[in-house]
């Protein structure tokens, strides 16, 4: 191994020089770049350099700081390419920098903006380089559009759709017009093509979310696969007839990314739930192609085989994480697999070409809804193995021993339903355990070439309701701003605006106080961070909501103006039914009601599908345990050929370096802000980078602004 590894590095920066020598872009697939979301193509967060290995990781120092121009959440995975790395400010600013020392070429800025202004500041997890030549480009996107610009000077592509810019609304349908639709992360590109993830509404007003392929050269849309179909299609008997005309189901998108098997010109896409994602009453049925795995024709969109891995979904168990293309031994025969990871803890592995999962799946009964309306799906899918990296039991025992308040959650428990990972909702409340966020998140999973594959897992219950949406009478009883503030906002920010910030929804008591109406009015149209756009208010209802926000409002039979929501679409909407809100199962100081660990790394054989290790990631050093709590994470792991595996996502601002064979933590250091979003690591001039987005931010960590890089002294 080492005597190979000499020659391989020179040979990689030898290939560096001559790239700068004749201002070629480096071979594709060169060790040194981390040229794609997560590292290529297959998703598998995997890098070949062996520079920074278990000897020397604890010697690692800061190399370089570039501070953005803004600060908040940042999920992205930079790209790093020719000797320059491309990410994007937590207000989806993108940027490219010397990524040996940090220092800016360009940033775009709102003042900057191509074709208007760009406003939408959603959470971006990356960008997309491609090359023809010297025709070498950055995509992106900010609210509905997709942008080309130069790799090298950042300016618009002017020759890509509209001055530099297509709509990711292009292939939707007229149903999309005023609806949400943006992108968190990042397209695959096959050939000129580039396929779309799409972010939009969970709720009865989410647009269809069909996939979509635009040429990369033009911008123009070049096929569309429907995850909800038309007549004649497969899977259109699997929901109620018209369900594609978009009235009040949609989404079954893919918000997670794919992944692609150029060789084989085959496009993996895993898909969310439908929306509303918590009642299902209207959307009978299977619901094919939510929640699915699809393996599509890259080239035409033609679906060549699908598996759901979570039938007619009524616990938001979206897909969370693009699948890894792997290579597995089963039964003696070298296989090209296909894994993906779930909220609910398991591994799904398929044959990449035939979708033949390799190893059984069961179906196995899971509980009735006592909603009514509601026909939960009788079984779901359950894979002998690997087993769940998440655990699947929630009793009396299993109740923090940390928590103050124990005997208090005991009887929430017992109040609640539970009775495994897909107890659908209910009026009395329901844990959903694994949570919401996992199990598996956004982060997904780093799989090495001999089949490890490594996930990071979160051990959280949420505690939720399912109400009957308040009566046309009890509305009227209401302002017209609180009425589009309860059925709009108050999911997330709460029937009173306190929030509910333990599980990351700031309060909005007092809001005149801190932020201007306009503030407010952005973050309304155009999102924040994990906030959601609310592109279909009216303006009527907008100003309704920001007098009932500001304290300005007209109380009582005063009003004269038109009801804010209007009571008619509320009557005639076929969902009959709102969550209380997307709570986590908390102690009264904030801590998991579950008991530690609260948060784990597995090590996985997908030869066999045994374990290799498990450990605990992240702590509240506060609590001063004797052994570390674990915590959520967000934000993968990065694995490298030296056996290290490099991941932060906690809340805690740790960098952390395992040893991919034993599990042991070999190093930890603190960034300067919590970091949740996977590291890429990279070569140049011979020496390796690990590179992370700080931005603080989410579950209540103080706030970064920095790209930070590491690297041996
Ligand atoms: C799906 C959950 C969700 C819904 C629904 C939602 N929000 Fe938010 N909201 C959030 C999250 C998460 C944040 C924190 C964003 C960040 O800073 O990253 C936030 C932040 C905000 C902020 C910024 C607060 C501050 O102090 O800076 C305002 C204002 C706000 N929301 C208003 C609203 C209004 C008004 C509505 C209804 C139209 C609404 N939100 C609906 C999740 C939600």
């Amino acid at each position: 191994m080492k005597r190979l590894l000499v020659p391989f590095i020179l040979l990689s920066a030898m290939l560096f020089v001559a790239a700068r020598l004749t201002n070629q872009p480096i071979l594709p697939g060169s060790a040194s770049d981390w040229p794609e979301y997560l590292g290529g193509p297959d998703r598998n967060h995997y890098s070949t350099l062996t520079q920074i290995n278990a000897g020397n990781v604890s010697q690692l120092k800061i190399a370089w700081q570039y501070h953005t121009l803004d600060s908040g959440q940042i999920q992205c995975n930079s790209i790093i390419k020719n000797g320059i790395l491309y990410g994007m400010t937590a207000t989806t600013q993108p940027f490219a920098i010397n990524a040996a020392t940090g220092k800016q070429i360009w940033l775009r800025k709102d003042s900057l903006a191509m074709n208007g202004a760009i406003r939408s500041s959603s959470t971006s997890r990356g960008l997309v380089y491609w090359e023809d030549g010297a025709d070498q480009r950055i995509l992106f996107t900010n609210d509905s559009w997709l942008y080309a610009v130069e790799a090298t000077t950042g300016k618009p592509v002017t020759t890509f759709g509209e001055q530099g810019r297509t709509s990711m609304k292009a292939g939707l349908g007229p149903t999309a017009k005023d609806k949400m639709v943006i992108s968190n992360t990042p397209g695959t590109v096959f050939e000129d093509l580039i396929i779309m993830p799409m972010r939009l509404s969970e709720g009865a007003d989410a647009a269809l979310g069909h996939i979509q392929a635009f040429n990369i050269r033009t911008g123009k849309l070049v096929w569309v696969f429907h995850t909800i179909p038309e007549p004649g299609e497969f899977g259109y008997d699997t929901w109620p007839k018209d369900t594609y005309k978009n009235t009040d189901v949609g989404a079954a998108n893919n918000w997670s990314g794919m992944a692609v098997d150029r060789q084989r010109g085959i496009l993996f896409v895993p898909t969310g739930s439908a929306a509303f994602d918590f009642y299902g009453g209207n959307r009978a049925g299977q619901n094919l192609f939510a929640n699915c795995l699809l393996a599509l024709d890259a080239k035409t969109g033609k679906r060549l085989w699908h598996y759901q891995l979570v039938h007619h979904d009524i616990l938001d168990r979206d897909a969370p994480a693009p699948p890894n293309l792997v290579t597995v031994t089963h039964n003696g025969k070298k296989v090209d697999a296909v894994a993906q990871v779930t909220k609910q803890g398991y591994v799904f592995l398929f044959d990449r070409e035939t979708g033949t999962p390799l190893f059984p799946i069961n179906e196995v009964p899971v509980p009735a809804s006592d909603v009514e309306g509601e026909q939960a799906w009788p079984t779901q899918p359950i894979p002998t193995k690997p087993a769940p990296y998440a655990r699947h039991s929630l009793k009396a025992s299993d109740i923090s021993p940390l928590a103050e308040n124990r005997q208090e959650l005991i009887a929430t428990l017992k109040r609640s339903r539970y009775d495994g990972a897909f107890t659908p909702l209910s009026a009395q409340g329901t844990i959903i355990y694994p949570g919401l966020d996992g199990g598996a998140e956004y982060g997904g999973a780093a799989v090495d070439p001999g089949g490890i594959m490594y996930v990071n897992s979160n051990e959280m219950g949420w505690l939720i309701s399912l109400n009957k949406k308040l009566s046309a009478d009890q509305l009227a009883q209401l302002s017209p701003g609180q009425r589009v503030y309860t059925t709009t906002c108050s999911p997330c920010h709460g029937a009173e605006r306190k929030g509910n910030p333990a599980s990351g929804f700031p309060s909005l008591l007092n809001i005149r106080k801190r932020r201007s109406q306009a503030y407010v009015s952005n973050i309304v149209s155009h999102g924040k961070g994990m906030m959601p756009a609310f592109t279909s208010l009216s303006d009527t209802q907008k100003q309704d909501l920001l007098a009932y926000l500001f304290e300005e409002e007209k109380t009582g039979a005063t009003v004269t103006r038109e009801p804010g929501l209007s009571q008619a679409e509320q009557a005639k909407s076929t969902v009959p039914y709102r969550i209380s809100g997307y709570s986590k199962f908390l102690d009264k100081n904030g801590y998991p009601a579950v008991k530690p660990p609260w948060g784990t790394l597995n090590a996985i054989n997908l030869n066999t599908g045994e374990y290799v290790w498990k450990t605990v990631l992240g702590n509240y050093p506060e609590l001063k345990t004797k052994e570390p709590t674990g915590s959520e994470s967000y934000g993968g792991p990065v694995i490298t050929a030296s056996g290290l595996l490099f991941i932060a996502g906690t809340k805690d601002a740790m960098l952390r370096v395992f040893d991919c064979k034993t599990g042991k933590l070999l190093w930890q250091t603190q960034l300067p802000a919590a970091c949740f979003a996977t590291p890429s690591t990279y070569e140049i001039a011979g020496k390796q980078y690990i590179v992370l987005a700080c931005g603080g931010t989410k579950l209540g960590a103080p706030k970064g602004e920095s790209y930070v890089a590491f690297a041996l002294p």
